[in-house]
């Protein structure tokens, strides 16, 4: 196997297992030089959510021939790396366990740095992969778990102004979509569905009579619920829901007026984050909802409208990577932080330090 990471001096491999997708990457002074995936979706879609016990064991099944595959295809001798970086939470415990400890154990063996990265933080620098960071930036993260928003006036550091006090946009969608027969995570096909429909049912936008930047999903999803109880129960259609074209225009336009709902909400409460913070450079867009076209869509209007710049990741890059982490990592590594091998995997719900400290060792 020929070797070409002489050309790079941080040469960085991610480590993704928080969830259900097992990922690795590998970037080189910024550049993604592969990522490989393995995602679990049709095993936890047979339960209709993901089952932690499970997914660990997935995890702990694949980290390993995914490794060798991502050094075959990229020429990369196990040698040759100087950074290994790995989620360290929010997630599930157990996953997050799998990658932690696999970086661990290369970076004790190789004797090389590591970073234990934040997978919401990572979420949001996914958008360097494909565009240069600048700061200060405003970054939107609306993903299964989370809809944040925060000011990032330079790494690492990134202040948090708003969250959801309840579901996060995702888990809006998901929950729906399982009422209207679509398989978990319904998000995907929701948004198909939704683009090609009319928003015909006026969903009031929830959480907005208030000054702050948090947001909150429950009562449009139990508005949602009733309106496909009232409005839905008459039509008859084949479920799991594979073929969105199939669907009943009442339905398509339920996706369509829900999807538009979730968007100006998330639009509104960006606009009153943005008017309160007037220097930003960059508006970021990030998570697995920012695949979502309706949002992208409205998005795209307010940073034309602000003279903004805004990033959004490749559809591939906006759900759980490999290249990420990876990608967080270097940014980290190039401001000569590290971690000690005592950091701890932190699982949702728990605050996660930023506990970085600096080193410039590299093997
Ligand atoms: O960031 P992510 O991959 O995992 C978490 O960290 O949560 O996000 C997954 C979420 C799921 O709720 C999924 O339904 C949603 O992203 N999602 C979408 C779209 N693609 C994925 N939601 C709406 N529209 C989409 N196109
Ligand atoms: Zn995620």
């Amino acid at each position: 196997m020929s070797s070409a990471s002489h050309k790079y001096e941080i040469l960085c491999l991610g480590i993704e297992t928080s969830c259900d997708e097992t990922s690795l990457a590998l970037v080189g002074d910024g550049k993604l030089l592969g990522h490989v995936l393995a995602s679990q979706t049709d095993l936890h879609a047979i339960f209709g959510g993901v089952v932690p016990e499970l997914a660990s064991r997935e995890h702990y099944r694949f980290i390993g021939p995914l490794f060798n595959e991502l050094l075959d295809r990229c020429q990369i001798e196990l040698t040759d790396l100087n950074y290994v970086a790995v989620a360290r939470g929010p997630g599930l415990l157990g996953s997050l366990l799998v990658g932690v400890a696999f970086a661990k154990a290369l970076a004790l063996a190789l004797n090389i740095n590591i970073l234990a990265i934040n997978h919401l933080q990572a979420h949001i620098l996914a958008a360097g992969l494909e565009n240069t960071l600048h700061f200060p930036a405003l970054a939107l993260l609306v993903s299964g778990g989370h809809t944040n928003i925060y000011r990032i006036n330079r790494l690492p550091n990134f202040e948090q102004l708003g969250r959801t006090i309840d579901d996060a946009a995702g888990e809006a969608f998901d929950k729906v979509g399982n009422i209207l027969g679509f398989s978990y995570p319904a998000g995907r096909l929701f948004d198909q569905a939704a683009s090609l429909g009319q928003p015909t049912i006026n969903f009031t936008l929830p959480y907005l009579h208030n000054d702050n930047l948090d947001f909150s999903f429950s009562g449009l999803k139990t508005a949602a619920t009733l309106s496909i109880k009232e409005n839905l129960s008459s039509f008859v259609w084949e479920k799991p829901i594979k073929d969105p074209t199939q669907l009943p225009k009442d339905v398509l336009n339920f996706c369509a007026s829900f999807n538009l709902a979730i968007a100006k909400t998330i639009k509104a409460k960006l606009e009153r984050a943005l008017d309160r913070n007037l220097t930003i450079e960059h508006l970021i867009l990030a998570g697995g909802v920012a695949a979502n076209s309706c949002l992208r869509q409205e998005l795209t209007e307010i940073a034309k409208k602000r003279g903004l710049k805004l990033l959004i990741p490749s559809p591939l890059f906006c759900t759980d990577n490999g290249a990420m982490i990876a990608y967080a990592g270097f940014e980290f590594a190039k401001m000569g932080l590290v971690n000690s091998l005592e950091f701890k995997a932190i699982p949702r719900g728990q605050r996660i330090p930023n506990d970085y400290l600096f080193c410039n060792k590299q093997s």
